[in-house]
């Protein structure tokens, strides 16, 4: 573990907007840096409602975001952007349009390709404003200089991490989440906890973090369940915007552990989406790293209101799943038992996580978390 002694890098985004109504924020930066050809990279559901952030000037939509974008969803975006040569990128949506609107700002001003810039600061520069406008609470992309892309052939997600796919600005409001389905947000608010349990109890788990982490993690335990009890709890839909964003805090200078590596096979091989995948795996790797972790996971167990005994933390994490409605069975989600070899194989492998974990966790405990979520 690290101390206030380690130095430790930390990058947000130059100009952060929160709170209710603060979408007005978009048109007023656009028009201050005198945009004139902003680009909207938006899912289906938000790019209907584009007009809300009356962008000035002639505004094009690539509104084809997939959930879990894979690479051909990410070159048709690009593709779209070098044809119409924006002067400002804005991501609209949850994590998967933040991503792409990250990739898309570096690449299209140039030819270089995304299998180039896939690892840590391979990027050279972005020359293009990019503004990031969340509209779930889960994957704190906003606020952070990472983004992930499936690569269809080897069933991989492919991280490109780079500070120049930092937003200019972040504007989080969080009534723009008011719509998000029950199971979204449950799963997603699952995935916010997630960022910041890993990232607390992360062999790279720093101070200058920690704070946040533990935060985010109290802001779950408190407003998720009345969040998806009611969907228009507007103090509950604030609190897990902040937690969302305390996650994203979380993923840039620590990032994630062994619940994100045994998760990602979920979505990569079975198309579970990420939020969904990271509550499955959530009570095992939370139970399994305890041990190794014991007063920091005790100190999560509380500050999500439940038990703090070691003897009872899987359960609990469990239940606080379920109790959200999250189907937390591996079958039911169309995972057949003959794949866990190669999901614990290629999970396994998932290096840049799995050594900042807590606990050495072998192919073998990996392959027994999905039995016994099966
Ligand atoms: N960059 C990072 O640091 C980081 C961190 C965690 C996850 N991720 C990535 O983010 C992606 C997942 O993002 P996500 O969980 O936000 O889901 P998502 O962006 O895939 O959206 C999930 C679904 O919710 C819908 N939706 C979004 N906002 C809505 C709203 N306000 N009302 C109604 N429906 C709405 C979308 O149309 C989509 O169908 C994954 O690809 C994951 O790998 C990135
Ligand atoms: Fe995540």
């Amino acid at each position: 573990m690290t101390n206030a002694f380690t130095p430790i890098e930390i990058l947000r985004p130059t100009v952060l907007e929160f709170g209710c109504g603060t979408i007005s924020a978009a048109a007023r930066f656009a028009e201050r840096i005198g945009a004139k050809r902003p680009l909207v990279i938006s899912d289906p559901f938000n790019a209907a409602r584009v007009d809300m952030l009356a962008l000035p000037g002639a505004v094009k939509v690539f509104g084809e975001v997939k959930p879990e974008p894979d690479l051909p969803n990410l070159d048709k975006a690009v593709a779209m952007a070098r044809e119409a040569k924006p002067d400002l990128v804005v991501g609209f949506g949850g994590g998967s349009a933040m991503d792409l609107a990250k990739l898309v700002a570096v690449l299209c001003t140039s030819d270089v390709a995304f299998a180039d810039i896939v690892g840590p600061e391979k990027v050279a520069g972005r020359s293009v404003a990019l503004m990031q406008i969340p509209t779930t609470s889960g994957t704190g992309s906003e606020a952070g200089t990472r983004a992930l892309v499936t690569d269809p052939v080897s069933q991989n997600k492919q991280a490109v991490q780079s500070r120049f796919m930092l937003a200019d600005i972040a504007i989080v409001d969080p009534d723009l989440t008011m719509t998000v389905p029950k199971e979204v947000t449950a799963a997603t608010g699952v995935d916010a906890l997630a960022h910041c349990v890993e990232a607390y109890t992360s062999r790279k788990a720093h101070p200058t973090i920690d704070l946040y982490a533990l935060e985010g993690a109290r802001l779950v335990g408190k407003y998720l369940k009345r969040a998806v009890v009611d969907g228009g709890d507007r103090e509950a839909r604030a609190g897990l915007s902040l937690a969302s964003l305390y996650g994203g805090y979380c993923l840039g200078p620590v990032n994630t552990t062994a619940g994100h590596a045994v998760a990602y096979p979920l979505g990569t091989r079975h198309h579970i989406a990420h939020g969904l995948a990271c509550a499955v795996i959530f009570p095992h790797t939370l139970a399994f790293n305890m041990p190794a972790t014991l007063a920091k996971t005790a100190a999560v167990l509380q500050a999500l209101g439940l038990p703090e005994r070691k003897t009872v933390a899987f359960d609990s994490a469990y239940r606080f799943c379920t109790s959200l409605g999250i189907e937390m069975r591996l079958s039911a989600l169309g995972v057949p038992r003959d794949d866990l070899g190669v999901m614990a194989d290629e999970a396994h492998a998932i290096r840049r996580l799995l050594d900042n974990n807590p606990a050495e966790l072998s192919r073998d405990a990996i392959l027994k978390m999905y039995e016994a979520a099966l």
